[in-house]
């Protein structure tokens, strides 16, 4: 894990391309133990938790309980990379068949699984999507996320009420300090 935070740092705005961000992850082979000073289970909700961020990327352990999920997102025309470290995650994505102003303009392309080990990226020209630990698991998950560039905001999609909304992120700790949730938007420094 530190492995993997020294070669992100040291990268250039220009060189968060997909293919070397998912080799890094890929190598890197984050284990459960690596990452336990980040882990933060809540009931309510699926957490955030920063691991560290600076003006090119950030890099979070998400953990969920078996059934939470996100709402459809977009990635802020940012790429955000995916790493399974423990668990089950289902990933729904979706494309726009409509312009996106227009609400409820979205049509399900295809639903993955991921497992421990898998990666994957993302991002709006690939697809929008949503994240969820099925309730029927009966298991934790945790996922490590890279976003670059960092992004305190997306828009979230409900199809039911066909609507959509700005959702401004939090995180639910740093660097393994709880006390949050914390805006994004507020939280900026390099750690
Ligand atoms: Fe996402």
């Amino acid at each position: 894990m530190e492995n993997l935070k020294k070669k992100l740092l040291a990268l250039k705005e220009d060189e968060f391309k997909p293919e070397t961000i998912l080799k890094f992850l890929q190598d890197a082979n984050i284990t459960k133990d690596s990452v336990k000073k980040y882990v933060h289970f809540e009931k309510a909700t699926y957490t955030r938790n920063l691991v560290c961020k600076n003006a090119f990327f950030e890099m979070i352990i998400l953990c969920w309980e078996a059934g939470h999920s996100t709402m459809i997102h977009d990635h802020a025309a940012q790429g955000c990379w995916m790493t399974m470290i423990d668990g089950l995650i289902m990933s729904d994505d979706f494309k726009y068949i409509a312009p996106a102003s227009f609400t409820g303009s979205l049509e399900k392309i295809s639903c993955a699984s991921f497992k421990k080990g898998q990666s994957y990226y993302i991002d709006d020209t690939v697809a929008l999507h949503s994240l969820r630990n099925p309730v029927k698991t009966h298991q934790r998950a945790m996922t490590l996320h890279v976003y670059s560039k960092p992004f305190s905001s997306c828009m979230a999609y409900d199809l039911q009420n066909k609507s959509v909304n700005e959702l401004n992120l939090v995180y639910h700790s740093l660097q393994g300090k709880r006390g949050g949730p914390w805006p994004a938007k507020e939280i900026n420094q390099a750690l």
